[in-house]
This record gives C-alpha cells, structure tokens and sequence, in this order.
C-alpha cells in the first residue's frame, strides 16, 4: 500500500477535522495497530478516506470493503486511489474471506460474511447494526457507537444537515411550507427536523413512542403514531414528501400498500435499512431507496462526523487492551470528552442531543 498516494489525495480535501488529524499525529508516531488485520465496512466515501489514512499510518493490514446497501455506490474516485495505491479491496462482500483481528463494521454486515472469522473484536458505526450485534453470540468486544451521545451529535447535526442539503440539490431547492412526514424522531429524525423546520417546512413527526411524539408536538411539529390509521393515510397522500429514519426494515409496507400511496409523494429514505420493504420496487423511492444524502459528494460533511470517524478507530485500542466482553457502548472515554470537545472548539451549543 502507498500511503503516500492516499496522504496526497486526502491533503486535497477541503474541510476541518482536527480529531482524525490528531490521530494520524499520534499513531504515525506509536503506531498502536502494527500487523493489526482489520476488516473496515462502511461506505466508501471522500470521508471515508481520511479515516483509512490513521489506520494505515498506526501499521494496520487493513481490507476495505464498501456498504452493502440498495442503491448505494462507492464514490469512483476513492475506488480508483485505493485501487492505484495497491491497497487491499474487495467490493463484493461474497469474495471476502479469511481471518482479521478487528471488524470496523456498519450495519453489522460482517458477522453475515460466511468466509470471515473475527478474533479480537468488533465495532458498530450504526443504529441499525444494533440487533444483530447485541445478540451476537461471542465473548468478544463488542462496541457499537450508537450508544453514546457522540452518536446523537452526527445525528441530530451532520444527517440533518446532510438530508437538507441533499433534498435541496436533488429533489427542490425550495421547501418552504412543503408538506413533509418524517417517520422517526430519534438521533436523525430529530436533526431532520431541526434542519427542515429551519427551511420553513411544515412537518409531520411519526413515530411508536409517547414521549417522543409529545416532545416533537412540544417542538411546533404536528405529531401521529405509528400505525395504520386514516390520519396517517392522509397526512402521507397531502405531502410532498415521506421521509424515513427509524432503522425498521419493511416499515411503509407493514403498514400501507404500494397501491394507498398517491404517485406523486416522494418517498425518501435517511435510514440505513430498506424502509419500504420488496412491495415498494427501488424505482418508487428517490434515489433507488439508497438513504439520500450518499447521493451527495459529502454524505455527511467531515465537520460533523470526525469526532465519530475517530472514536470508530479508536476503539481498536479497548479491543487491542482487552475490551469490554460482549456488547457494550462506546467507551465512556470516547463519548463525553469528544463531545465537549468539539463543542467547545466550535463554540456550537450541543445541549439538544441531551434527550
Ligand atoms: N443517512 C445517514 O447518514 C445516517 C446516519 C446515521 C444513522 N443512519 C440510520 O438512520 C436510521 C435511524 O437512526 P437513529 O440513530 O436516528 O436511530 P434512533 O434509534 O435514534 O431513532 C429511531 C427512531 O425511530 C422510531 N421508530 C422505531 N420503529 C418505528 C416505527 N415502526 N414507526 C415509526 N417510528 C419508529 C424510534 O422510536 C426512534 O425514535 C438507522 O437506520 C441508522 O442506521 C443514517
């Protein structure tokens, strides 16, 4: 692998991420990964290749692999660097085989993978990774990341922004007074609507649980639950757009059929699941139900999913130091520090992610 062709892409990249910086400082100089074989699955973006830099510089062996999900595609341009740099890649997870120390996974796709056999542990980026991996039989460390507050930061700041900016680019630039439902009002719903509510939208919040949709109607947002009724027929046929971010595979089948949904609601997903489910065919869902914002060059700008993209590698240190066994949640060390930390040296009031 030539790293060198890899720093050189990466020095191009326009945007602030002092947190991954440091940590190429620091594990260039410790190198705390030597012959660490790791298996890295999430999607692969501009993003994406600023994190792999840390890895490779700590003495990482890493393979690189790309999120499997409908309609998303890796970003060429990052395909065709690791490919020039002689880096181990292997898009078709199917081909994947042999044995790694570390998973830095999303979605919890590597536990799928028949030929793979992990040793040392495994990280989770995503919400929608947690059911497989809190019920994964091992005794090894399991950390997924969607349990801490830092999670809650990309969320309620980098998606929401992110699916903002990618409805504007791709679907209307204007969307004041749009009728808009948005199923789910967790970590990324909730910064949907913060960003959508900004554009002067008009937003219906769904979702199964009480106290969330009290705390959306408390906000100014209309607020239904989640099941088939004829209020949410209705609020879904007079929008202009259904956006979804639960993680719930199958969600908009299990409720309403293809033929209830009026052809011209645009549905869109944020989740990292097939929201609609095999009745809805990719082609009814903008952007073939790949969660829109991978649609933009930036799915989520490095500004807000540094801190995050840190804390994914540093976790191989507390697996590499013996971990937590079984599932557990970001390292408390990880969470609160980061945090506060960007928060300060943004100057930017994070108090909402307390929720
Ligand atoms: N597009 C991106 O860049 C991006 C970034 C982070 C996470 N994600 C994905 O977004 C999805 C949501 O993640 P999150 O972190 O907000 O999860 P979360 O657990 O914080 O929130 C999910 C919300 O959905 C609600 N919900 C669950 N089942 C529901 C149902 N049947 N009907 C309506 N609401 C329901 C929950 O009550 C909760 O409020 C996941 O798939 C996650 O992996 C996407």
């Amino acid at each position: 692998m030539d790293i060198q062709k890899l720093q050189r892409f990466n020095s191009a990249y326009v945007g602030d991420f002092p947190f991954l910086k440091d940590l190429v400082s620091e594990w260039a100089q410790t190198r705390p990964l030597e012959g660490i074989r790791i298996l890295h699955n999430i999607p692969l973006t501009r993003e994406t290749m600023l994190k792999l830099e840390p890895l490779y510089l700590g003495g990482a062996d890493v393979t690189v692999t790309h999120l499997d999900l409908p309609g998303l595609e890796p970003k060429p341009e990052c395909v065709n660097l690791l490919e020039e740099a002689g880096a181990t890649l292997e898009l078709n997870h199917r081909r994947i085989s042999g044995t790694f120390d570390i998973a830095l996974d999303c979605c919890a796709q590597v536990p799928a993978m028949e030929n793979v056999r992990i040793e040392r542990g495994y990280v989770e980026l995503t919400q929608s990774g947690t059911p497989v991996y809190s019920n994964l039989e091992t005794d090894l460390p399991i950390y997924s990341l969607d349990l801490s507050k830092l999670k809650c930061l990309e969320g309620m700041f980098g998606t929401g922004e992110a699916c903002v900016r990618a409805l504007k680019q791709f679907v209307t630039p204007d969307l004041k007074d749009r009728k808009i439902v948005l199923f789910g009002y967790g970590k990324v719903g909730r910064g949907i609507a913060r960003y959508l509510s900004a554009e002067g939208a008009n937003l219906t919040v769904v979702d199964i649980r009480d106290d969330y949709l009290e705390s959306a109607a408390s906000a100014g947002f209309s607020a239904l639950r989640s099941t088939r009724s004829p209020e949410l027929l209705d609020a879904i046929n007079g929008s202009y757009a259904v956006i979804f971010a639960t993680g719930f595979s199958g969600l908009l089948q299990s409720l309403f059929s293809p033929s209830e949904i009026n052809d011209d609601v645009l549905l869109v997903n944020m989740g990292a699941d097939d929201e609609f489910g095999d009745d809805y065919p990719p082609e009814r869902v903008v952007a073939n139900k790949a969660p829109l914002n991978f649609l933009l060059d930036s799915p989520t700008t490095m500004f807000f999913i540094d801190p995050i993209f840190t804390a994914h590698n540093r976790c191989c240190e507390n697996i590499l130091s013996g971990g937590t066994q079984g599932f557990s949640a970001l390292p408390a060390e990880l969470d609160l520090p980061l945090v506060n930390a960007w928060s300060q040296r943004y100057g930017i009031d994070v108090s909402d992610i307390y929720f």
